[in-house]
């Protein structure tokens, strides 16, 4: 499956819904959160694609010279084939040309495949929320505050 990508508008509001609740089920966030977010200055976004298939997303908001990433899913169908690590390698590679010198996100403390990702694109640990997300079955897990510091390079 070969993906293209493109910046994300207004049009793909019920795409982002319908992909972020295939991968966060238990707290899926909503077209109109989306609008929202999309809406607000600094705020952009990916999308990876096959032809008319959406695959997977990344959205971050800017402030100043860092951005945070808000959300970023793959399609379970469409996992492993390197469209997250895609998504944020476009997404870092433009961002100094845009003043963008930090990029920060938090990630569930047991979410393996989203640390590993981050681990080998050079994300660092800075931080850790103690008993941040609640998960469905009652259990709370931590979040990590990871970080990478970008170059002109
Ligand atoms: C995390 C997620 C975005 C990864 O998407 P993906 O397109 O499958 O990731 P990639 O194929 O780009 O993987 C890049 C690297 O990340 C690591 N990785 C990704 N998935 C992994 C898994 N299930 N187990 C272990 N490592 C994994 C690997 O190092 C992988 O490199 P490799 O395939 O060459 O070994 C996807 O699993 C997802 O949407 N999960 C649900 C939503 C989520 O957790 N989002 C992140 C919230 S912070």
């Amino acid at each position: 499956m070969k993906g293209s990508y493109r910046a994300l508008t207004a049009l793909d509001l019920p795409v982002l819904e319908c992909l972020h609740h295939e991968s966060f089920p238990e707290a899926p966030w909503s077209a109109r959160s989306f609008g929202e977010l999309l809406a607000l200055p600094g705020t952009g976004g990916l999308l990876a694609h096959a032809g008319l298939e959406p695959l997977g997303f990344l959205l971050w908001h800017r402030v100043t010279d860092e951005a945070e990433v808000l959300a970023l899913c793959v399609r379970p169908a469409a996992r492993r084939r390197a469209f997250a690590r895609t998504l944020l390698r476009r997404a870092m590679t433009a961002f100094p040309k845009t003043e963008i010198r930090r990029v920060f996100l938090e990630v569930a403390e047991d979410n393996a495949a989203a640390r590993a990702l981050y681990k080998g694109l050079g994300f660092r640990e800075i931080g850790r929320r103690r008993g941040y997300y609640r998960r469905p079955e009652g259990t709370k897990t931590d979040a990590l505050l990871l970080e990478i510091t970008l170059t002109d390079e």
